[in-house]
C-alpha cells in the first residue's frame, strides 16, 4: 500500500498501519495542527512527509502526484458527537471531508480507503455524502468497534468505514453495520499480544480484556495525583480503577482538567480498600474537609499520558517532544484512534480471501 493519511494527528494512523504489517508506507501525512504535526514528525520524521495544511486546500493534481493507493483518514467528529450541536455537514469543521470526497473519485490510483469518526457518524447526512461517493468505484463495510473487543481494556466505541476498489475482494459478508467481527474474520486475524495477555490473565470470553496491571507504571510522578479540591467536589462522580481493573472509560482530550466523563481515575490500592473508605463517606456529594484524608489516603490519580497512550495501543517507542505540555498530550491522545482496532482492520482490508 502507498498511503495517505489524511487528519493525521500524532499519526495514529501510521502505527496501526506499521502494526499491521501490511506492506507499504505512509507517504504523505497531512494535518493543521502545528502541535500535532511537531509531535508527528519527532516520531516519523524519517520515514513520512508530514504537511502543515488545511485539507480543504488540497486539489486533485497535488493528490495525484503523491502516487497513492490508500487513504487512511480520521476526520473532525465534533459535528457528529453525542455532546455537541450535531451540526453534521452544515458544521464548518465538515467542509474539509466534504472537498475530499469530490476528490476521491478522481483519483484514479485508489484502491482502499479506511475512514474513523464516533458513534453517530453511521446515521448522518455526511456518511451519505461519504456512501454516495464510493458508490461508483467501490464496496464498502461499515463496522462500530470498540478496543474491549480486542482484549484491550478501553473503551471507545468507534465507527469505521472500510473501502475498496470494486474489483477487489471482500473477507466480509455482511452489508449492514457490523458491532463485532465474526468468529470467520476473527480466524483470519495474526495472534495479538493484547489478545494472548487477555487470555493469560484468565479472560476466555473473547469480550473480556487484560488486567491494567499490564499498561500501569508503578512509579508516577506526584503531579498527577489529584487535587484536593477535585478530590472534594467530584469524588463521587470518579470512574475508578485499579491493578485488578479489566476495563476504563474512553479518554478523551478533556481528560486531566474536567472529570465528569473524560476518562477514568487510578488507585494503586484493592477493591475492598477503596469500597472501605467510600462505604465512610457515606454518599456525600460534596466531601466535607474533616473526611477528606480518607479520599487522600487512597492515592487516586490520573493515567499518565504514558499510560493511555498504552490503552490506546500506541508502541511503547511512541513519545512526545519534551516542549508538549501534559494538558496538550492528554489533548492529543484523545482526538486520536485506537492503533490496535485499526490495524486489525488494515490488515483485513488488504486480506485478499472473500470466501472465509
Ligand atoms: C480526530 S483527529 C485525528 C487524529 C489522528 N488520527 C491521530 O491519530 O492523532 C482530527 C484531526 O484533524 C485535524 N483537522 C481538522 N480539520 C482539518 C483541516 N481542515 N485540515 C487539516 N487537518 C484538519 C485536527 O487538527 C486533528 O488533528
Amino acid at each position: 500500500m502507498r498511503v495517505l493519511e489524511l487528519y493525521s494527528g500524532i499519526g495514529g494512523m501510521h502505527y496501526a498501519f506499521n502494526e499491521s504489517n501490511v506492506e507499504g508506507d505512509v507517504i504523505v501525512s497531512i494535518d493543521v495542527n502545528t502541535v500535532a504535526n511537531e509531535v508527528y514528525r519527532h516520531n516519523f520524521q524519517k520515514t513520512t512527509k508530514n504537511i502543515s495544511r488545511n485539507i480543504q486546500s488540497l486539489n486533485i493534481n497535488e493528490i495525484r502526484k503523491f502516487n497513492i493507493d490508500t487513504i487512511l483518514m480520521s476526520p473532525p467528529c465534533q459535528p457528529f458527537t453525542r455532546v455537541g450541536l450535531k451540526k453534521d455537514s452544515l458544521d464548518k469543521r465538515s467542509e474539509s471531508l466534504l472537498h475530499i470526497l469530490k476528490l476521491i473519485p478522481q483519483i484514479e490510483t485508489l484502491m482502499y480507503i479506511i475512514v474513523e469518526n464516533v458513534k453517530g457518524f453511521e446515521s448522518s447526512n455526511t456518511r451519505n455524502e461519504l456512501v454516495k461517493c464510493l458508490e461508483m468505484k467501490f464496496n464498502y463495510k461499515e463496522l462500530l468497534l470498540s478496543p474491549c473487543q480486542f482484549g484491550v481494556p478501553n473503551s471507545r466505541q468507534r465507527y469505521y468505514l472500510l473501502a475498496k476498489r470494486n474489483d477487489l475482494n471482500f473477507c466480509f459478508k455482511d452489508s449492514s453495520i457490523i458491532n463485532c467481527l465474526p468468529d470467520n474474520i476473527l480466524k483470519i486475524l495474526p495472534q495479538s499480544r493484547h489478545r494472548l495477555l487477555a487470555i493469560k490473565d484468565g479472560c476466555l470470553n473473547s469480550t473480556n480484556c487484560y488486567k491494567l496491571r499490564h499498561i500501569v507504571d508503578e512509579i508516577v510522578e506526584e503531579k498527577y495525583l489529584i487535587s484536593e479540591k477535585i478530590l472534594q467536589k467530584y469524588s463521587s462522580i470518579f470512574d475508578i480503577r485499579n491493578n485488578n481493573s479489566h476495563g476504563s472509560c474512553c479518554f478523551t482530550k478533556a481528560y486531566g482538567h474536567y472529570v465528569e466523563g473524560t476518562g477514568s481515575i487510578f488507585c494503586p490500592y484493592s477493591d475492598e480498600i477503596i469500597n472501605e473508605n467510600f462505604q465512610k463517606l457515606k454518599n456525600y456529594r460534596e466531601v466535607p474537609l474533616e473526611e477528606l484524608k480518607l479520599l487522600i489516603d487512597l492515592k487516586l490519580r490520573y493515567f499518565t499520558p504514558k499510560e493511555v497512550s498504552r490503552l490506546m495501543c500506541f508502541p511503547e517507542d511512541f513519545s512526545f517532544p519534551n516542549s508538549i505540555t501534559n494538558k496538550q498530550r492528554y489533548r492529543l491522545l484523545g482526538n486520536s484512534i485506537n492503533v490496535h482496532v485499526v490495524s486489525q482492520l488494515i490488515f483485513l482490508l488488504n486480506h485478499e480471501n472473500a470466501n472465509s
